[in-house]
């Protein structure tokens, strides 16, 4: 009886991988033997049970058998008693399933219990007692207690042996059941006058090895007479009862009969099973024989009782008969759903047909109220897929989506086919795992954000956000400005955003007039492993304010210059003067210019248009009305608050131009000057001043000794001989200036610098000095012939000077020349003054030099 395990495996391919195997070992193993080495059986890999965690799933309550994952072995857990574990069923075996995870799968293993001898026959009762009549005929049969041995097959009981063996014989029967039934037959009469008891030893012997026994005492007492036998109607009764039916259900009713009178004839029935759970079921009433039920039969548990009989009278004679109940089946039980394996999470990304849950199904009934259907709720990605009867898994039939649901509550219902049906169901709960599958996805897919100018720096200026559908880390969102160029400065010198929130703030601050819109991307990354992102275009539009005054272009308002408009005296109401123009950088109502006329020399006579900025004479213009009219004009903006600025025009109302001129000087007297270049032509004047009084000197010097010399000489009766200096010349020869120049000198609007221009030679001979001529210098020119007056005595009015130039020597001319330059450079009324002074003197001084017939001038010249 070595623990010699045979094997039988069978693999089988539904779905995963099952495999089934299976083992046959005898009971009463010692704990820790070896049952089979799993691993190699099943041709798995030596660390599949270690890294699947793989563990033992059984139905049955007691654990016999333990898997050791790190041998791969199984080892019986704890004593196996088969008597207990199948009583008389045979084969006996452990059903269990092996469970693996990653990837789940099952197999299931079979351990077959084989019998081992180690019960004896044993009777119930140590003793039984027999009355039996002294008459009672040879053949009488007596049925004797059966022995029960709870092994099988061999180890079963095998036979009785009675002894000693004088008036009886055993006969032994076999019935259909495969029971066997023991009856004691009368061979020899007794005689209660010889013996009045007889002591008999039943011994009931197993086939087993070794072999063992169990012995019932026989005590027969011999009555007197009693002739006759009770005897049932039929050997065998049958009857039916459907399980859990009420006590005190009578299932049927025997009936035996005895021919003998009084207490010979009195028929008592009795149930003589034994060891079996017959009697806790069943009671018989002794004196009419109705069998009732006394306790609840449960199909599941027996389908059928096979219930001994006995009648006997009072006389000792017995007889016996069988009723056999069947037992019939009631829908009773509801399938049992039991849990093999199961995942409470799974990954959005898992495969298709992964288990998920794996589901065992159990019900008790049988036929039609035992066949069993699962099916799921509908709608969701999952089946049940069902691989061997009663075994059921539940696997991913399509994509799941975190997003869309996040949870299942998958509800597994199982019904059998009985009537009614019989339903139970379990609710498993799944979550979904989130992958991170899905970007940042903004709310909008373009931005607009305005600035109005002028900003603070650090201002926010909208915020931006992005949604995430995954789960957690994997959606948070940051938001990143993505590198580019505005203006060919990066767009982080202008905006910048916070990573967290997605509030974008100005960097700096703006000006509409540099820049009006700009735009930019930005990235939404999530936080997932690898992380996804997406980006938006933000445009950012800087808003106009009115922080610019408008700016007159026309009339051009320059420091040092003098703008004057001519009005015709003869001109028309409405006549056009001339016309404002301004303009704004702003823009829009902000750079909506209108014009005022705020102050004037005579209001009624003219009007500005307020859209326009034409300035119009409003009434005839008259001799009365002043030749020189001021208007100052305010171009205003629309803003809020508005900005001005003022613009003034000098209008003269005139015919002709000698009579503008008679009034310009009036319109330079508020006219600035560089001051450094007024500075330098001072500084000038004064070198050339100090060299002219040095030579003045000089030569006053040179005449003084020169006359007194000759006085002396005239005195002295001297020879006078005249000289003459070689290079002096009064001719017009060359190297030698003209008599007649005409000097226009001229400054431009623009430059503001001194332009000397010197005209075709001996045409002119008028000097025009305009020391702030503007655009009006077209005008004078145009005049030019009208002011042609040749030789007209030198006039000097209000600063304006008509020269006709004195026909004097070289050297003068050109001192002129220069004194006149510097003059018409010069504003600051003292120091022309003294230049007009000193030239004065210069005049006075050359004619007399002039004057003195004899004497000769300094030989100096001018180039
Ligand atoms: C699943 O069941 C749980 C608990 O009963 C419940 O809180 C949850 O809302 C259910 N989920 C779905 C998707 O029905
Ligand atoms: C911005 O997103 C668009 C699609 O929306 C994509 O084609 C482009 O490559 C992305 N740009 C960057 C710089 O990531």
């Amino acid at each position: 009886m070595k623990g010699q395990a045979r094997l039988f495996i069978s693999l089988l391919s539904l779905g995963s991988v099952i495999g089934q195997v299976s083992y046959t070992i005898p009971e009463e193993m010692a704990k820790g033997s070896l049952v089979g080495n799993i691993v190699k059986d099943l041709g798995l890999e030596s660390t599949r049970l270690t890294s699947g965690k793989a563990r033992i799933y059984t139905r049955d309550s007691d654990e016999y058998i333990e898997l050791n994952r790190e041998r791969g072995v199984l080892l019986v857990k704890q004593r196996i008693d088969r008597e207990a574990l199948c009583r008389q069923t045979t084969p006996c075996a452990l059903h269990f399933q092996i469970i693996l995870e990653n990837p789940m799968e099952f197999y299931s293993v079979t351990v077959q219990i084989t019998d081992v001898n180690d019960n004896a026959p044993t009777f119930e009762e140590r003793e039984i007692q027999f009355k039996i009549s002294e008459s009672a005929i040879t053949g009488a049969k007596f049925v004797l207690e059966r022995a029960v041995d709870l092994d099988v097959g061999l180890n079963d009981l095998q036979r009785y042996e009675l002894k000693p063996t004088d008036n009886f014989a055993l006969k032994l029967y076999n019935n259909a059941d495969g029971n066997k039934h023991v009856e004691m037959v009368l061979q020899k009469p007794l005689d209660r006058e010889k013996q009045e008891q007889i002591f008999l030893v039943l011994t009931a012997v197993d086939g087993g090895e070794p072999q063992l026994s169990g012995t019932m005492l026989i005590v027969i007492t011999v009555l007197d007479a009693n002739d006759n036998a009770p005897v049932f109607t039929q050997p065998t009764y049958k009857s039916a009862v459907t399980e859990n039916s009420p006590k005190g259900t009578v299932v049927a009713t025997v009936t035996a009969s005895d021919a003998d009178h009084g207490s010979n004839g009195k028929i008592a029935y009795s149930i003589t099973n034994t060891l079996d759970d017959v009697r806790i079921f069943f009671n018989i009433n002794k004196e009419t024989g109705d069998v009732t039920l006394i306790g609840n039969i449960d199909f599941e548990e027996s389908r059928d009782f096979q219930i001994n009989i006995r009648a006997s009278d009072e006389g000792g004679l017995t007889d016996s008969c069988k009723l056999v109940v069947d037992v019939q089946d009631v829908n009773d039980n509801k399938p049992e759903i039991n849990i093999m394996s199961k995942s409470n999470v799974i990954s959005e990304d898992a495969k298709l047909d992964t288990v998920v849950t794996m589901i065992n199904i159990d019900d008790k009934d049988t036929g039609e109220n035992g066949k069993v259907q699962c099916f799921i709720n509908e709608n969701i990605p999952f089946t049940l897929k069902t691989t061997t009867n009663d075994f059921y898994r539940l696997v991913t039939d399509s994509e799941l989506d975190r997003e869309r649901s996040y949870e299942y509550n998958i509800t597994v219902t199982c019904s059998d086919e009985g009537v009614p049906t019989l339903s139970s169901s379990v609710t498993l709960s799944l979550h979904i795992s989130d992958v991170n599958d899905n970007a940042p996805v903004f709310e909008s897919s373009s931005y607009e954000g305005y600035i109005v100018e002028n900003n603070t720096p650090g201002l926010s200026v909208f915020t931006v956000r992005a949604r995430d559908a995954d789960w957690n880390q994997n959606a948070r969102v940051s938001y990143i400005l993505e590198d580019s160029s505005v203006n060919g400065v990066p767009v982080s010198s202008y905006v910048s955003i916070s990573a967290d929130s997605g509030v974008i703030h100005a960097v700096r601050s703006f000006d509409y007039e540099q820049i009006k819109d700009f735009h930019f991307r930005i990235k939404a990354q999530d936080g997932g492993s690898p992380p996804l992102s997406s980006n938006v275009t933000v445009k950012i539009l800087i808003q106009d304010q009115n922080d610019n005054p408008p700016q007159v272009l026309y009339p051009v308002q320059t420091g040092g210059s003098l703008v004057a408009e001519m009005v015709p005296r003869s001109a028309d109401v409405g006549y056009l003067v001339t016309k404002v123009v301004a303009v704004d950088v702003d823009s829009g109502q902000n750079a909506w210019l209108s014009y005022k006329l705020q102050k004037a020399t005579d209001r009624a006579l003219f009007e500005v248009g307020l859209q326009n900025g034409e300035i119009r004479t409003i009434r005839q213009v008259t001799d009365k009305d002043a030749v020189k009219q001021r208007l100052s004009v305010i171009v205003e903006d629309n803003g809020q608050p508005s900005r001005s600025a003022t613009v003034i025009v000098n209008v003269v109302v005139a015919d002709s131009f000698p009579e503008v001129l008679s009034e310009f000087t009036d319109f330079t007297q508020d006219k600035e000057y560089n001051d450094n270049l007024t500075f330098y032509l001072v500084l000038a004047l004064a070198v050339v001043s100090f060299l002219f009084i040095t030579c003045l000197v000089v030569i006053i010097s040179v005449k003084i000794y020169r006359w007194r010399q000759s006085r002396i000489m005239f005195h002295s009766n001297l020879p006078v001989i005249p000289y003459y200096p070689p290079r002096y010349s009064d001719t017009l020869g060359t190297g030698t200036l003209q008599h007649v120049y005409n000097y226009e000198v001229c400054r431009t609007t623009d430059s503001r610098k001194s332009d000397c221009k010197f005209g075709g030679a001996g045409s002119q001979n008028v000097l025009i000095m305009d020391p702030s001529s503007t655009g009006t210098m077209q005008r004078i020119q145009s005049e030019k012939s009208i002011l042609d007056e040749p030789d007209s005595p030198l006039e000097v009015r209000n600063g304006t000077i008509i020269i006709p130039l004195l026909r004097t020597s070289q050297s003068l001319y050109c001192m002129h020349c220069i004194y006149l330059i510097a003059l018409c450079s010069i504003s600051k009324e003292k120091v022309k003054l003294l230049l007009l002074l000193l030239l004065l003197l210069l005049l006075l001084l050359s004619l007399e030099i002039k004057l003195l017939p004899h004497v000769y001038s300094a030989p100096w010249t001018c180039n």
